[in-house]
């Protein structure tokens, strides 16, 4: 049985000066607010980090999806387990280990998540599923929100797709960068059933509204 797709709107694409209520402009309507973490090592850009998720954390009853941009996740990950996100997902091309850096955030509470950047193959990666309970397939270059989706990387959600059923596995396949109610279904018929949208729900007038209509789109295709 196909599991309900999860929509999780990027607060990057938020006001910034009202976090908190940003995120609750989609409490009951999406399953996860998606936290992208930016380091200006990994990527040139700047966001938020751990002091601005412990705040947020409390302020809201959605679960966090934190997205890390950063190097050395090996370090800095576990605390966003710890301050109570729902799932972290780190950078493959960042981690020297990402086997043990999963079991770590296992262990700390939290789900654990392998993301994919856009100019890296999957095929190294897909051995490791069994130890990960999400992975983010960037439909983007990692970095900043508002890019255009590449449906050409939807090669590697496919690849995921077919090794998550032969080996029978639960693990969520996320896309990330361009996801809106244009791009969302070529995604979820390629095998994506967890949807990040920045853009597409923030930009919109009525967030919550959004989100109802890209889940009514990726529920359609995925046959759920
Ligand atoms: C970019 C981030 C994305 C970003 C998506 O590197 O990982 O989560 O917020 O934004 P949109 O949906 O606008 O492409
Ligand atoms: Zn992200």
């Amino acid at each position: 049985m196909t599991p309900p797709p999860i929509i999780a709107p990027s607060i990057l694409a938020s006001d910034f000066s009202r976090l908190a209520e940003e995120v609750r402009r989609i409490e009951g309507a999406a399953d996860w607010a998606h936290v992208d973490v930016m380091d200006n090592h990994f990527v040139p850009n700047l966001t938020i980090g751990l002091p601005v998720v412990q705040s947020l954390r409390k302020a809201t009853v959605i679960p966090f999806d934190v997205h890390l941009m950063i190097t050395d996740p090996e370090r800095w990950a576990p605390g966003y387990a710890e301050a109570g996100a729902y799932n972290v997902t780190f950078h493959a091309e960042a981690s020297e280990d990402p086997v043990a850096l999963a079991k770590t955030l296992r262990a700390a509470g939290a789900k654990a998540g392998l993301a994919i950047d856009r100019d890296t193959p999957v095929e190294p990666y897909l051995e490791l599923l069994p130890y990960f309970d999400t992975v983010l397939i960037m439909t983007i270059k990692a970095g900043f929100g508002g890019q255009s989706f590449m449906p050409e990387l939807l090669g590697k959600v496919r690849d995921v797709r077919r090794r998550v059923q032969v080996g029978d596995l639960d693990v969520r396949i996320e896309v990330d960068g361009g996801i809106a109610a244009d791009t969302i279904e070529q995604a979820a018929e390629a095998g994506a059933d967890a949807f990040v949208a920045g853009t597409a729900v923030y930009g919109a007038a009525d967030p919550a509204e959004a989100v109802r209509k890209l889940r009514a789109l990726a529920a359609n295709r995925m046959g759920t």
